[in-house]
Parts: C-alpha cells; sequence; structure tokens
C-alpha cells in the first residue's frame, strides 16, 4: 500500500469509522440486528437459508447508487436496511496489525502479541507453527472486532516470491522457494480463516499481491510505473506457484491484485490473471481486491485507459470485485452510463462480497450468538499467546557460523557479557513491518541480562552507523569481558515498503565497528544480525576473531529472550535460511528490473534464487547450523512410480515417453502421492530440531536440471536418540518441470532425490493411455 495513499484513505475511513461505532462497550451488530423490527425479518437475515439466496435477496433491496458504494474498501451504511458501514481493510500479518484503518488500538486493547516477522517464521520450516500463530492471530482479532476495533477482513499474507534480495518488502513474505512459499500461503491461511463448520469464516485472510509483485522502488523505477516482464515458464513454476497453493489448499477467501503491470497490462485490469485464473482455473470462492488504489494508479499513473470511466469499467470486466481506494465509487455510475459496463456486472461484484461477509457471521446479528462472540479483551496478549510468540522466535533463529564450538556461551565461564551494537537495545525495530502495537517486549540486551552482568554500549546511535565516535567505549568494555556480543543489522530505515537496498552490506560503519571490537576481544565475538533481508557478511566469515554469526531475522516481541535462549543454548537453533544469502558483487550483475529466474549466458546474467544462481554466496538457501549432529539414512521410500495418461498430447513435440503433460495425467491416482521415511539420528550432546530439505533433480536431458525443494519436515529429536520422520511429495506437484510454454509436464525416467546427504532415485513410467 502506498504511505500517501494511504493516509487520504484513513481520513476517508475516519468518518466511517465514527458512524461504525457504538459509543459503548463493543460492537452495534454490523447488520441483523435482533433488535431492529424493521430490518429482522428480512430474508437475507435468516441463518437458515442458504447463502447464495441470502445474498441475493439483499443485492435485489440494493438501489445502484448503493451499490457502487460498496465496492470500495470503506463501504456505506445501507440504514434502511440495517446495514452499518465497514472497513474492509484491517492487516494481520504476523499479528493484528494497525497499518490499515479498520483496526485501531487503544481502550480495551492497548496492544496485540507481535510474533516474527514472516521471513523469520519461514525459517522455522514448521507448518504447524504457521498455522498456530494464524490460529492465535485470529483470536486476537476475533476479540478486537467484538470490541468495535478491527475489522475481519484482513489482508494477509503476502505471498510474493522474495525474488531479488534488495526488496524492501522481501522481509514480509517467506522466502524465495516456491514450494516453502506455497506451504506457508495455505497453512498460516487456515490458521487465521480457522476450521469453520463448512463454508464458515473465523476471519477472511488474502493472499497478496498477485502478481509478480517484487520491487518497490528501485533506481528510479517504482512499483506504481514497473511493468514486469514475465516469461510464462516463470510464471508457471515461480511466481503463481504460492498464489494458487493459496486459492486451492489454503480455500483463502481473497486474493489482491498489485500496482505494477505484467507484460503491458495491469494485473487489476487483466482477465486473464483475475477472471481466467484466479476465479476460473483455481476456483476462488472469494473475492479480488485491488491495492490501495491500484485502479487509480493504473488510469492517473500508468495512463492505462483514455478515460478514468473505462479504467473502471477495465477493472470490474477483469474481474475485481472491491477497491481499495475510491475510485469506482467515483466512477463506476458512468462506467455504467457510457454502457462500458452492465450493473449486472456490479451486482456480481457485490455478491462475492457479501458473500464473503454472511460467511464470517456478520450478517447473523449478536457478534455474542457467533461461534467466536465470546472473545475479549482477556484473550488478547495472553500469556499462552505470548509463549507462542517466543516459541516462534526461538524457532526461527538460524546459527549461520560456530566456528570451534563457541556457542553456547556458559554463564559460569562467561560471567561478564559485553552486548554492543545499534540494535542491541531493539524494541519496534524487532517486528519489522506491518506490525501493530506489541504486547511488551524484550531487547536483546534485557534478554542476555537474565543470564549473566552484562556491559552495554551501542557503538552506533543508529543502524546508518555514520561515525566512529563511539567505538573506543565499545573496544573497552570487549577488552574486558568474557564474551562479547553485537547486535548488529537493519530496521525500516533500510528496508521497508516503498524502500529497496541498495547494497547488501552492512550500513554505515557497522563493519568497522565490528571488526574493531573484535580485534581487541578477550573472550568470543558473537555476531547477532537483525535484519529481513540477507546481509553480505563476508568479512565476518572470514575473520578467525569472529566466533559465531547469529540472524536473527526480525524476531519478535520475544527477540532479546530468544536470541538470548540460543545464545546460551537453553535452545538449540534449528532455523534454516528461507532464502540465499548473496554477495555483493552479485549486484552488479542483476538489475532488480530483470525478472528472469533463468540466467542467460548471452548476457552473463547469473539467474536467481538456488534453484538457478550457481555463482558464489555467503550463505546457501536451507543452510543452519545446530548445537548437536544429525545424520540421515532413507528407511523407506518409492523406487518407481506409474503414471497414467488420460491423454496424448496430439500437439507436443515430445512423446509421451518422455513426458507426460500435468493436464492429461490421472493427478488423483493415490499412488502419485509418495512419502519418504527417513531416520534422523541426533548424535550430538544436545536434544534438537532437524529439519529436513527433500529436493528433486529431474531427469537429464530437455529439463536443464535444477534442483528444487520438493518437501521438507521437521522433527525434535532428544540427544543420542533417532526418530523417523515422514515427508510426502506429490508426484504432478513435485516432479513436474514447466516449459517455455508455460506447461507443467512429468519427465518420465529417473529422478533424483536429494534428502541431506542421502541420494535417491525414483523412476517414473508411464502406462498405456486409456483414452485418445
Ligand atoms: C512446530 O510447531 C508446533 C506448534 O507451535 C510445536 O508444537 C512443535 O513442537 C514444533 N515442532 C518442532 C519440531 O519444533
Ligand atoms: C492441438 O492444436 C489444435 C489447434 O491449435 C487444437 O484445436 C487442439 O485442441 C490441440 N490438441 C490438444 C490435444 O491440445
Amino acid at each position: 500500500m502506498g504511505y500517501e495513499r494511504q493516509v487520504v484513505g484513513s481520513v476517508v475511513a475516519l468518518l466511517v469509522w465514527v458512524s461504525a461505532v457504538s459509543l459503548s462497550e463493543g460492537r452495534v451488530p454490523f447488520a441483523c440486528d435482533p433488535r431492529n423490527v424493521e430490518t429482522r425479518g428480512f430474508k437475507f437475515c435468516r441463518t437458515n437459508v442458504p447463502i447464495h439466496v441470502r445474498v441475493q435477496d439483499l443485492i435485489g433491496r440494493l438501489t445502484l447508487p448503493e451499490k457502487i458504494r460498496l465496492v470500495v474498501n470503506n463501504a456505506i451504511a445501507v440504514p434502511r436496511l440495517g446495514i452499518q458501514g465497514y472497513e474492509w481493510w484491517s492487516e494481520a500479518l504476523h499479528g493484528v496489525s494497525n497499518v490499515g484503518p479498520g483496526t485501531r488500538f487503544g481502550g480495551s486493547f492497548p496492544g496485540a502479541t507481535m510474533f516474527p516477522q514472516v521471513i523469520s517464521t519461514a525459517a522455522s520450516f514448521n507448518q504447524s507453527l504457521w498455522r498456530e500463530i494464524g490460529r492465535v492471530v485470529s483470536d486476537e482479532a476475533r476479540a478486537m472486532y467484538n470490541g468495535g476495533q478491527a475489522g475481519l477482513t484482513y489482508w494477509s499474507p503476502n505471498v510474493n516470491i522474495f525474488r531479488d534480495p534488495r526488496w524492501g518488502r522481501g522481509q514480509e513474505t517467506p522466502g524465495e522457494d516456491p514450494t516453502l512459499a506455497a506451504k506457508y500461503a495455505a497453512s498460516y491461511v487456515r490458521g487465521l480463516q480457522g476450521d469453520g463448520a463448512g463454508n464458515r469464516l473465523k476471519v477472511a485472510a488474502c493472499c497478496k499481491h498477485y502478481t509478480a509483485y517484487d520491487l518497490d522502488n528501485w533506481n528510479g523505477v517504482d512499483r506504481f510505473h514497473f511493468n514486469a516482464k514475465v516469461s510464462k515458464q516463470d510464471l508457471e513454476d515461480t511466481y503463481d506457484v504460492p498464489f494458487k497453493a493459496c486459492v486451492l489448499e489454503g480455500q483463502v477467501a481473497s486474493v489482491m491484485c498489485s500496482y505494477n503491470q505484467v507484460n503491458g497490462k495491469p494485473t487489476c485490469a487483466d482477465p486473464d490473471l483475475l477472471r481466467n485464473t484466479i476465479r476460473g482455473q483455481w476456483r476462488l470462492n472469494g473475492y479480488i481486491v485491488s491495492d490501495c488504489d491500484s485502479v487509480g494508479v493504473f488510469y492517473d499513473t500508468q495512463h492505462y485507459t483514455r478515460t478514468p470511466e473505462e479504467a473502471a469499467a477495465e477493472a470490474i470486466k477483469a474481474g475485481l470485485d472491491l477497491d481499495c481506494g475510491p475510485f469506482l465509487a467515483i466512477y463506476t455510475d458512468a462506467a455504467i452510463r457510457k454502457g462500458l459496463i452492465s450493473e449486472n456486472d456490479l451486482s456480481l461484484a457485490l455478491a462475492n462480497l457479501i458473500t464473503v461477509q454472511m460467511r464470517l457471521g456478520m450478517f447473523d446479528g449478536e457478534p455474542s450468538a457467533q461461534p467466536y462472540g465470546n472473545l475479549g479483551p482477556r484473550d488478547v496478549c495472553t500469556a499462552a499467546h505470548q509463549q507462542l510468540a517466543l516459541e516462534a522466535a526461538r524457532e526461527s533463529i538460524v546459527l549461520l557460523q560456530n566456528k570451534g564450538h563457541s556457542l553456547p556461551l556458559s554463564p559460569t565461564r562467561h560471567r561478564l557479557v559485553g552486548v554492543i551494537g545499534p540494535n542491541s537495545e531493539a524494541t519496534v525495530t524487532m517486528i519489522g513491518n506491518y506490525a501493530g502495537v506489541a504486547c511488551g517486549y524484550t531487547t536483546p540486551l534485557q534478554g542476555i541480562a537474565r543470564y549473566v552482568k552484562t556491559a552495554h554500549q551501542v557503538g552506533c546511535r543508529n543502524v546508518a552507523c555514520g561515525g566512529n565516535q563511539l567505538f573506543g567505549a565499545a573496544e573497552t568494555i570487549a577488552r574486558e569481558a568474557d564474551a562479547t556480543v553485537l547486535v548488529m543489522g537493519l530496521d525500516q530505515s533500510v528496508e521497508a515498503e516503498t524502500r529497496d537496498r541498495l547494497g547488501l552490506l552492512l550500513p554505515g560503519f557497522q563493519q568497522e565497528l565490528v571488526a574493531r571490537v573484535a580485534r581487541v576481544a578477550k573472550g568470543p565475538v558473537i555476531l547477532v544480525i537483525i535484519s529481513g533481508g540477507p546481509v553480505d557478511v563476508s568479512f565476518a566469515v572470514n575473520d578467525p576473531k569472529i566466533s559465531a554469526i547469529l540472524w536473527a531475522g526480525y524476531p519478535g516481541q520475544a527477540g532479546g529472550t530468544a536470541i538470548a535462549d540460543v545464545i546460551f543454548g537453553t535452545t538449540n537453533p534449528g532455523g534454516r535460511l528461507p532464502m540465499t544469502w548473496y554477495p555483493e558483487s552479485y549486484l552488479r550483475k542483476v538489475p532488480m528490473t530483470i525478472m528472469d529466474m533463468r540466467p542467460n549466458p548471452a548476457t552473463g546474467y547469473p539467474g536467481r534464487t538456488y534453484r538457478f544462481y550457481k555463482g558464489p554466496v555467503v550463505f546457501p538457501f536451507g543452510h543452519g547450523l545446530s548445537y548437536s549432529r544429525f545424520t540421515h539414512t532413507l528407511a523407506q521410500g518409492p523406487k518407481q512410480v506409474s503414471l497414467q495418461a488420460l491423454f496424448t498430447d496430439a500437439n507436443s513435440t515430445l512423446s509421451s515417453k518422455e513426458a507426460v503433460r500435468v493436464s492429461h495425467a490421472d493427478c488423483d491416482d493415490q499412488a502419485l502421492e509418495m512419502e519418504f521415511h527417513v531416520d534422523v539420528q541426533n548424535q550430538g550432546p544436545m536434544d534438537g530440531t532437524h529439519t529436513l530439505l527433500v529436493f528433486a533433480n529431474p531427469p537429464p536431458g530437455k529439463w536443464a536440471a535444477t534442483k528444487q525443494l520438493v518437501g521438507f519436515h521437521k522433527a525434535h529429536v532428544p540427544a543420542g536418540s533417532k526418530q523417523r520422520v515422514k515427508v510426502g511429495v506429490n508426484v504432478c506437484k513435485h516432479l513436474s518441470v514447466v516449459d517455455q510454454f508455460g506447461i507443467r509436464r512429468i519427465p518420465t525416467g529417473e529422478h533424483d532425490i536429494h534428502i541431506g546427504d542421502v541420494k535417491h532415485s525414483i523412476s517414473v513410467q508411464t502406462m498405456q493411455q486409456i483414452k485418445h
């Protein structure tokens, strides 16, 4: 969302806000108030009538001007039908957020549980954790809704692929890998939306920003003007993957289209993307919303249509249901009068919106009569919720390096620890962007002080670290301390929405501070990086005086406790990097504006992410150490699978002996759900968690073999013991490759499976076609 635009939106929303919220405790029922004798008898209020019938009944009662004012985020009230105004824009990326005007803190709701930023929780590779966080966040969201301080429609998560390490919003995403992002999307959305019976929604989530949106502002190009040129191949096997999973597996109630263009068309005006793909192929049961003022942007900024009425019509015809912003409220009337769209087109969009509101129970009368009606202030920032935020932070921290087993520190041997760095007293920095007001914080310094005596110096006034004036004092404490912890990194002044990074190194003089302190330190030196995006810390990797490096991401409200727990070994770190850590030199060969995932030898373009970039890295995707040592052996895994091809691919140059189109294969066949059983042995001295990453390589030949994550599982294994772990892999979804036309095919032949150092091969064969 654009900041300036957001301010305008908030002012408009505020006016509605005042009328929408009662002055007494809690919220007036949104609609169908049982105390309102004039309206409670309407058919659309009857909970025993099927939702689609209720929706049609309500739409039949609305006038055209009312309908037009209901397809924008600050939807008007319709008092004659007993319907309140509604602000659709709330956010809950990793805790209830106050970024959208639909949510505000204060009064009975001074704060909410702030979990680690998404790039961090992605590093846990723990699907149950993602779902559990979603469950807790939606409990708090429902409680705030009941109290009249939040909405029920949350425009989270952000599941764009973290394509370029400079992206300021990479922190909001689950990283660079499509399989990881897809599983994150489905898990978090299911957690948020609840397991409500049938069609019911606890809150409505939204996967954004569809699609190929991952540049905010780089080298004079911003997201409002950017035309992302994306191949059909990259769209199908990278950019669209998390969105497809979000809709199909997560059953998300909404998708947001982005600001940018894709191949010359604004996404919010592209019927191929919205109407054909999201609604047609994936069968979205929900609504499509624009990013905030996307429609205005493609008219005003991109000059995509000649008139504003055409812009409104194009958006609705493309399949947009809700405009975040005022554009549709202003221009839809004229668009209908000019015959560019019909009132029926508008009604269809509105039906998608009202259906979601009905699934949320907003037309069922009293909030307290609903399954979540009893949630209130005492259900927010509970001890259990805050404990989960701490657990999430512990699971998210990645041990990047640990020379000579210098970690964990021992409180009995390292009695005085020097704590240095501009992030050593971080609070709001730890929650990253799209956050709200936390229940409270434990800073890294406070966390460490719970274990040992500390001496503290910031070394740099802020992360920009513009000078070395404070270095001397920092060196003094490092000379005396039994160990030194440097808490460095980034914050929202370096990477944020509208702010892509210029480089990957630590800002300003941070590197010099670390090196100078390390040179004089008496004890082991531990470098802790707080950041969303990757940082080129080669200098520290190569500095023999720096013993250990931890990536703490943006670890959330309990970050300081978790960092200290890892440093002192009460938590054995198990996080893995969800994105490649590139060297600074990588950037010289990679303009941020080039969307291609694959390398181009002709131009020297090296490609992106571990799947396609094969050059030097600082730390690879999936990297993460433990205080224990784990080994695996494959106990059981299929050696062969047979595919049933339902149709011959008459037009393909490939014979069915080489590959089968996924759309022509019988993907419902249970035999295509493979399971690998792996024995994980903890040979180290400490209980710990181990993440099994399963990668696959297609048969050599036409497929320009590239290693791809196909499954993962995290397991807790006590010291000295062994545990059997099962990882599922689906042949159609995971062993398929995408050709240059964007067609997904399953190559026949030997696929290589890599699980850690275990290699296994599966032979994929086709059976006789049964139809022609
Ligand atoms: C994954 O997260 C769940 C939910 O918080 C937790 O109970 C479980 O212990 C975690 N798994 C591992 C292996 O850490
Ligand atoms: C082959 O191409 C023709 C013409 O483009 C098309 O009509 C037909 O449906 C295609 N057949 C298959 C099996 O894709």
